[in-house]
């Protein structure tokens, strides 16, 4: 018996073999069987009714004929239907055993870390095409994850760099005594720590939120009231840039919400509108009732977002202007941690914009309470 790698069972092939020999040689015994036990007789009471035969000389030959007969057509047909059922096995293991030979192969270089491998469709019916689907399905997001998870350690690598040099390079130029631990020295220190630290605040943020174990304590709160709260945590930094902040807010009823968390995801809205609007501009936060959704909408009349750019800006480390946008403090996850924290929620959040210098405007929606 031929036997599959690491001693595992027949294979396939001889399984399929085994089963179709055992129907097979049931179906034998049962038509030697019953041809042995009745058909003799059956026979011999028809020749004796038609009175074909006249002596028992006769009688016998005739019967022994029969029974031969009987015995050479039972063997041809056995014999055919084992070459058939040998043929069979072989098409079908074939084919079957190519296929999951292919989805074999496949897994073990998904498993190597190739997760652009795929499989096609082997054509043996909608079992077969789903499995493939599924697995091709498999491959695709494995693939969609580890680029996520190697461009997030290379941004955070990217993001950290700066900091860490800069603290470096402070600490020698203290050791060469080139520079002296005066309060200038410590400011530069000081925020080139705290840059680190919100670093890995908001790494671990967007995490726990992605992963939806961020801990939640949501409550029945009035919408409106939530947005004035965010707008009036904003107020004095609005006066000192010089920026008008509207508040556009209509009763719209209650949303069941972590209060801290949504305040969060708010004022990193109405945080980005105020950075990206030059003092003389406005931002105008509304809450009102869409449908069955509570929308809150941050509008600004600043930069606005040029269209390349608005299906990133929620991607973590994402910045549109990369030097501008770190210079002004941003990490450029801010976004993504609005996202998750929205979603956690049960709601969504968009992005649209005229382009640039046309002002952008930021939606959130989320299920009344
Ligand atoms: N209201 C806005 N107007 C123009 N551009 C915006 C606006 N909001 C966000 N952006 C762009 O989207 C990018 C991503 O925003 P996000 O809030 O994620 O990061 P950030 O503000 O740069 O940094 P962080 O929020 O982590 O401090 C920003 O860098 C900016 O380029
Ligand atoms: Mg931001």
């Amino acid at each position: 018996m031929t036997r599959g790698p690491a001693g595992r069972g027949p294979r396939f092939a001889t399984r399929l073999l085994l089963a179709q020999s055992l129907v097979l040689v049931a179906g034998a015994l049962t038509i030697w069987l019953v041809a042995s036990a009745v058909g003799p007789s059956i026979f011999h009471d028809h020749l004796e009714q038609a009175g074909v035969a006249h002596s028992e000389e006769e009688t016998q030959h005739v019967e022994e004929a029969f029974a031969s007969a009987l015995l050479i057509s039972i063997s041809v047909a056995l014999v055919a239907a084992a070459a058939a059922a040998l043929a069979v096995s072989w098409y079908f293991s074939r084919r079957i055993q190519r296929s999951i030979g292919h989805v074999a192969e496949a897994s073990s270089q998904i498993a190597a870390g190739r997760y652009d491998t795929h499989v096609d469709d082997p054509g043996l019916g909608v079992e077969f095409a789903t499995l493939a689907g599924s697995y091709n399905r498999l491959a695709d997001r494995l693939e969609a994850t580890e680029a996520t998870r190697r461009q997030m350690l290379a941004d955070l690598a990217h993001e950290m760099r700066t900091p860490l040099a800069t603290i470096d390079a402070h600490l020698e130029a203290l050791e060469d005594g080139v520079r002296h631990l005066d309060s200038e020295t410590l400011t530069v220190l000081r925020s080139s720590t705290h840059r680190l630290r919100r670093l890995a605040e908001d790494v671990g943020a967007v995490s726990h939120a992605e992963e939806g174990n961020l801990p939640l304590d949501p409550r029945p709160l009035d919408a409106a009231t939530v947005a004035a709260t965010a707008v009036d945590a904003a107020r004095d930094r609005f006066q000192s840039k010089g920026v008008r902040l509207n508040a556009d807010l209509h009763p719209a009823g209650l949303v069941d919400v972590d209060a801290d968390r949504i305040g969060q995801a708010l004022g990193n809205l109405i945080d980005n509108a105020l950075r990206h609007t030059p003092s003389g501009g406005s931002v105008t936060v509304s809450c009102r009732r869409v449908e069955r959704w509570v929308q809150y909408a941050v509008a600004d009349t600043g930069e606005g977002i040029a269209p390349e750019h608005l299906p990133h800006v929620f991607d973590r480390f994402y910045r549109v202007d990369t030097a501008r946008d770190r210079h002004q403090g941003g990490s450029g996850i801010g976004l993504a941690i609005a996202k998750a924290l929205i979603e956690a929620h049960g709601g969504g959040i968009s992005a649209t914009s005229a382009g640039p210098g046309h002002g952008s405007t930021f939606k959130v929606r989320l299920p009344p309470a």
